[in-house]
């Protein structure tokens, strides 16, 4: 994934000055590939013959661990104006043990893509094996890391493993595909994705990609099936390509990833560092050179960075990536994309959500917000606005579908580039008008003369800053046709008889649209300022300035009547299209059904919100949310409703009291009774770590613990020579070891955050007190925090470094090399989990956990009062245990999130660790003193917005003073009047429940 960054800001480089020049890159006479119905050519998708602009964006399920809540995405996706959603799936996350997998409850991934369709979105299925996605293992399995074999080649126990997997995942997706699994299921699958950014192209990994192409069919995958190459390399491309320089494999379709936008600043200011890059029509070619990598299939970016990860120990950039790859970076790089031919390109995350438990890799901390279009708390963020005016305009004008270059117009200002684009079927135009560079920031006005369908005009423009404009041209929009616009179409819907229209521009500029009618139409001003002239080529321009919302009746002249509405950007922004219903005003709309005359309107509101709708006749009467709405007729053809909608009222959150606390490392006391513990042996060791020569194999993998916390504890005799201990771990990003000898924290180490790029290794040495070298049985205990494995971004098996203890060493501090024998026990959470409804990411190794401290339902009476912030630290884990009532009112959706300490800074002066449990679920880690998160949203469905929660914080300190937990507090992150039903996740709720 950074290295896809570096490759895509190199990419930038190559991108020449005159970039709307067009390069022959795509063999336009292709012939058409179907897939059922599905099918493609050069120049973009179709389904059922009709061609089609795929506008996507990625959400992870397994990063929402409430069903109940997919569907809230997935309604806010498509009221963003996408049409597709993009899946990753996440093999580890299903898998526990080999042979043993899960899809109920939070793995429900036939539900999904049930929900997926019942909202009306296409669907892009990329089931791995390997997915990386910021995932411990990169999506891998824990049993995995145990294979000799080389992952992501035909290794025969390697692809005997991932069978396993696409077997079972398969089985599901093929049922919601497209064009039905062949026994009665149908779905919404429009593409298939094999592996991830598979970069290494030697003859194994060809014959593995073979063999999963080969799977894919097998199991009944009948949609095109692509590859997604990190970067534009030409890796994978179809065997029928033959251009010089790719990698053929066994693909339908070509499709790469690509993260270029820049970097963002610490004070939240985009720093617009780069412009967007021509990977397409307008470019140099593929990264490599010449043309295409894949002239006969469409432009196709599977991942688009529409936001960026953060690292543990950064300064918190989520919300300056909303901003960097937000409002006008959208425009100018999506638009560029599109330009460049790019028909299908899918943003990356459209919701990132939560890393809860252990699923993160070491370079991520919980929070997977990405600065995404819908944040983690599920706001529909600014940049989603602007989503929507882009997808709306994309559904309305389907001839941007498939368009190819349609010559350079001449442009006043050298300062200004224009992307012209044509359908060769229609002769429709779109114009992407940038700055040259892309990411100039100088306000300019110019014109842009062209010969467009309708003739040879000359449009006047403005361009401010660092922005694009998309217009369109030449383009028949229901019953009218719009010569061309200096506005930017939103949406058109025809309504019974007539048209209604909405454009917009930036505040305070000059707008021109330009319609063709047979005779001179009547023209009414019936809200803000427009003038007309009427031409004799049956031109009608109307001039106008985009200030609030202009209102403009055009009707005769031949055509059926046109209600033109006109914003400016922020009215645009308060328009909702569903079907052939258009509402201006709530903070989302997120369905519109008419049935019995009566028109149910669901959404949100955020504040006390006029309502204006725009329907066909049939819709006598409208509800929202269920509520009779009193309405009057407005002169535009509109009803508003008489009372605004209500706002969301606030409510009171319960202040955290009547803590409890309990010691948390057992492990440590010399009489721990581990009769049961396996004994640390020489079975066969698979990391790519190389250990000490003599040392057995102490890694925690190898003994069927692969996430969390694991322990360890070794019997020496005591001796002089028991001078000092040294370790070598592996444990992640800001992993950490504790050391405990005969019960007494003698030191600790935590890996330093090392970002960009974790560091996940340490070799610490600790000094061994007097009490060592008494004579006699010591027990040393040894706890190791394993902050995930590593990705295999590389495909060298790097998922396979070595986590837990690699080697440990009890010696003389000079003198001849010499160790004392340790005779070592190792336990931590098994295979078979304890909890497999809450499953894979939620179970670690801590002894309070296995036992179900972690439960609502466990009684915590017998442990000690204590009150936050704590008066003093122990050494070790200690659990903190307290319960409280949320009374949200019915009918509002609310994120809450549990806040630790000052949150204006990102890291605390105090050090320490939380696993955070609400309701029994893991929901990330707090580590102060490392940052940058100190306030962890928590869904509702794992929160109970409606009665009774429990939190457990099992808090890990070397006990040195101050280094204790801080004040912890409930905070209300969002809060609107609207939302949908969410249950609570059905989950054990006591410790009898614990298998
Ligand atoms: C891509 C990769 C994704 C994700 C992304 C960065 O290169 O395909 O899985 O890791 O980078 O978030």
């Amino acid at each position: 994934m950074i290295r896809a960054a570096l490759l895509a800001a190199s990419a930038l480089i190559a991108v020449p000055a005159a970039a709307q020049e067009a390069r022959q890159t795509a063999n336009f006479n292709a012939p058409v590939k179907s897939f059922g119905r599905v099918s493609y050519d050069a120049r973009s998708l179709m389904i059922d013959g009709k061609r089609l602009v795929v506008w996507s964006s990625e959400m992870h399920a397994f990063r929402l661990p409430s069903p109940d809540l997919w569907r809230d995405i997935l309604q806010k996706m498509k009221a963003s104006g996408f049409n597709t959603v993009a899946l990753y799936f996440d093999w580890g996350f299903h898998s526990p043990k080999k042979g043993v997998y899960d899809f109920s409850g939070i793995r429900d991934i036939d539900r999904l893509l049930t929900m997926a369709e019942e909202e009306g979105l296409w669907v892009m299925t990329r089931a791995g094996p390997y997915v990386n996605a910021e995932l411990t293992r990169g999506g891998f399995p824990g049993w995995l890391v145990n294979q000799r074999g080389r992952a992501r080649t035909d290794d025969p126990e390697y692809l005997a493993a991932s069978d396993e997997w696409l077997t079972r995942i398969n089985a599901i997706i093929v049922k919601h595909q497209i064009n039905g699994d062949g026994k009665g299921n149908r779905g919404n699958v429009i593409l298939h994705q094999i592996e991830n950014e598979l970069a290494l192209t030697t003859p194994a990994q060809r014959r593995y990609m073979d063999h999963l192409f080969a799977k894919a069919l097998a199991d009944g995958i009948n949609v095109p099936i692509f590859h997604n190459d990190q970067g534009r390399n030409g890796y994978w491309v179809p065997e029928d390509s033959k251009v010089e320089k790719t990698v053929p494999g066994p693909n339908h379709m070509y499709a790469f990833d690509g993260y270029p936008g820049g970097t963002c600043t610490v004070n939240g200011q985009p720093t617009r560092g780069s412009a967007a890059p021509d990977w397409g029509y307008y470019g140099p070619g593929g990264a490599r050179g010449g043309a295409s990598a894949s002239p006969n299939t469409p432009g196709f970016l599977a991942e688009f960075g529409g936001g960026w990860f953060d690292y543990w120990g950064s300064n918190g950039g989520y919300e300056c990536n909303a901003v960097q790859r937000g409002k006008r970076f959208q425009r100018v790089f999506y638009g560029t994309n599109l330009a460049n031919g790019i028909q299908i390109q899918s943003f990356y995350m459209g919701f990132g959500g939560t890393s809860w438990g252990w699923l993160p890799a070491p370079v991520v901390f919980t929070s997977y917000d990405y600065g995404s279009a819908l944040s983690e708390t599920r706001e529909v963020r600014p940049k989603a606005e602007e989503l929507k005016q882009l997808g709306g305009l994309i559904a309305a004008v389907p001839d941007l579908a498939g368009m190819i270059p349609a010559g350079r117009p001449e442009i006043s200002s050298d300062r200004i580039q224009v992307y012209h684009n044509k359908s060769p079927e229609t002769d429709a135009r779109f114009l992407l008008v940038t700055h040259k560079p892309s990411n100039g920031q100088t306000s300019d006005r110019f014109t842009v003369t062209a010969d467009l369908p309708d003739g040879h005009y000359t449009l006047p423009l403005e361009l401010d800053g660092f922005d694009a404009k998309w217009l369109v041209a030449g383009v028949n929009l229901g019953g009218q046709r719009l010569v061309y616009s200096t506005s930017e179409l939103q949406t058109i819907l025809k309504q019974d008889n007539r048209d209604v229209a909405l454009i917009y521009g930036r505040t305070g500029e000059a707008g021109e649209t330009v319609l063709r009618y047979a005779s001179e139409p009547k023209v009414t001003v019936l809200e803000g300022g427009a003038t007309s002239t009427f031409d004799t080529k049956g031109d009608l321009k109307l001039r106008y300035a985009h200030r609030g919302l202009t209102r403009v009746r055009i009707s005769g002249g031949g055509r059926p009547d046109l209600l033109l509405l006109i914003g400016d950007e922020a009215e645009g922004a308060k328009f909702w299209r569903t079907g052939d219903v258009l509402v201006r005003g709530p903070a989302l709309v997120r369905s519109a059904k008419t049935a019995k005359g009566v028109l149910a309107l669901t959404g949100d509101t955020s504040e006390a919100t006029p309502l204006e709708i725009w329907a066909p006749a049939d819709a006598r009467s409208a509800t929202w949310n269920g509520l009779k709405v009193a309405t009057t007729r407005t002169h535009s053809g509109s009803v508003t409703a008489t009372a605004p909608l209500a706002a969301p009222v606030g409510f009171p959150l319960p202040v955290l009291t009547d803590w409890r606390v309990a010691g948390g490392s057992p492990e440590a006391d010399p009489d721990f009774n581990d009769r049961d513990w396996a004994r640390i042996d020489n079975r066969a060791y698979a990391s790519i770590t190389a250990r000490a020569d003599g040392q057995p194999n102490m890694l925690m993998d190898a003994y069927g613990f692969h996430e969390g916390d694991i322990w360890y504890r070794g019997r020496f005799s005591g001796s002089a020579d028991a001078q000092r201990l040294k370790l070598h771990y592996g444990a992640g990003g800001s992993g950490m070891v504790q050391v405990f000898l005969d019960g007494k924290l003698i030191g600790q180490d935590e890996i330093p955050a090392g970002l960009p790029r974790p560091i996940t290794t340490g070799a610490p040495s600790f000094t061994l007190p007097d009490t060592a070298r008494a004579p006699g049985e010591h027990v040393l205990s040894v706890m190791v925090r394993n902050n995930g494995h590593n990705w295999d971004l590389d495909a060298d098996d790097f998922h396979k470094e070595a986590r837990g203890l690699v080697s440990a060493s009890i010696e003389p501090v000079a003198g001849p090399s010499f160790a004392i024998p340790i005779a070592w026990k190792i336990n931590g959470r098994s295979e078979d989990l304890f909890d497999p409804v809450r499953g894979v990411p939620n179970n670690g190794g801590l002894d309070g956990e296995r036992r179900g401290w972690t439960l609502p339902g466990f009684n915590d009476r017998g442990w000690k009062m204590a009150s936050l912030p704590a008066a003093q630290a122990s050494e070790g884990t200690s659990w903190y245990r307290t319960g409280f009532d949320l009374a949200v009112p019915k009918g509002q959706d609310a994120t809450i999130g549990l806040a630790f300490g000052d949150t204006t800074t990102p890291r605390s002066k105090v050090a320490y660790r939380v696993l955070i449990f609400v309701n029994g679920w893991n929901m990330g880690q707090f580590i102060a003193h490392v940052g940058p998160q100190r306030v962890f949203p928590i869904p509702e469905g794992v929160l109970n917005h409606r009665g009774r929660n429990s939190i457990a914080l099992a808090v890990t300190s070397d006990g040195a003073p101050g280094n204790a937990l801080e004040a912890v507090k409930l905070v209300t992150l969002r809060n609107v009047k609207g939302g949908i039903p969410v249950r609570m996740v059905a989950a054990p709720a006591t410790p009898a429940e614990l298998k």
